[in-house]
């Protein structure tokens, strides 16, 4: 891997800490893959293929590091977008998940993917230029050290409504997500990009993909989870924040 440096353990969160394959289990990443093969969150794809292609403007072989990049959906996205704009581009992913990384470096035979937790990445200090976490664990110390200074940090985050009609089958009462803006030591803010649109699900199968693949599916009361199944179509609105940081100068 990309300026690799010597790891010794991967720590994984509390829940799957002593599990042998922690992370997104086969069923889970299996579900998350059919539903993004399906075009459904290409929005938000093409929204970090336009913030990659802008940070990497005057870098001819950029470095990008997806952390928690699941089945490399994005990561694919980002890099062949990168090269389609005539860049060299070198990309690695990580994710504690080997269900999910396997299909990652189907997906993307260009890519380097390792097994590590986004809590001890398998990086030099400075080595990559773009670094991108989607819907996955956030470890702002890890990403300030791996990232150089001037390099770019997308952080993807759900909306306050997004999947808002789904979580209205699912729950009596449904809350919005929070929506916060927190400053990381290291990153100076530039913006938040926001991706909104509906889409609408019309069979049983990517409705319940699209549940698999979100939090809900470990905390949705039983009433909840046949109301849903029951429904032969859904449309709902989604919706995406895209952080934008900066690395600041060491
Ligand atoms: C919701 S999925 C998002 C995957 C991918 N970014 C996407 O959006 O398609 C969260 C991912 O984070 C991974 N993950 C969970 N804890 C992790 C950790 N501590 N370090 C790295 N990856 C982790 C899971 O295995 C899973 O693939």
């Amino acid at each position: 891997m990309i300026g690799r440096r010597r790891v010794t353990s991967t720590s994984c969160p509390p829940n799957r800490m002593h599990s042998k394959a922690p992370g997104d289990d086969r069923e889970m990443v299996a579900a998350r893959a059919a539903f993004l093969e399906r075009g459904y969150y290409a929005p938000l794809r093409q929204a970090l293929e336009e913030l990659v292609l802008e940070a990497s403007a005057h870098l001819e072989g950029p470095v990008l590091l997806d952390s928690g990049c699941g089945e490399g959906y994005y990561t694919a996205g980002m890099f062949r977008a990168l090269e389609r704009a005539g860049h060299r581009p070198r990309a690695a992913g990580i994710d504690i998940s080997k269900y999910a990384l396997r299909r990652a470096a189907k997906r993307l035979p260009e890519g380097e993917f390792a097994v590590a937790s986004a809590y001890r990445l398998p990086l030099a200090d400075a080595s990559a230029d773009l670094l991108t976490n989607v819907f996955s664990p956030l470890s702002a110390e890890e990403f300030a050290r791996v990232l150089r200074p001037g390099g770019t940090f997308l952080y993807v985050v759900p909306s306050a409504r997004h999947l808002w009609e789904m979580k209205q089958v699912l729950y009596s009462q449904p809350y919005e997500n929070p929506v916060k803006e927190t400053p990381y030591t290291g990153f100076s803010y530039q913006r938040i990009v926001p991706v909104r649109y509906e889409i609408t699900l019309d069979c049983p199968e990517d409705i319940r993909a699209l549940f698999q693949m979100t939090p809900y599916c470990w905390k949705t009361p039983r009433e909840g989870v046949e109301a849903l199944s029951a429904l032969k179509r859904l449309t709902t609105q989604v919706g995406f924040d895209l952080h934008v940081f900066r690395r600041s100068p060491a």
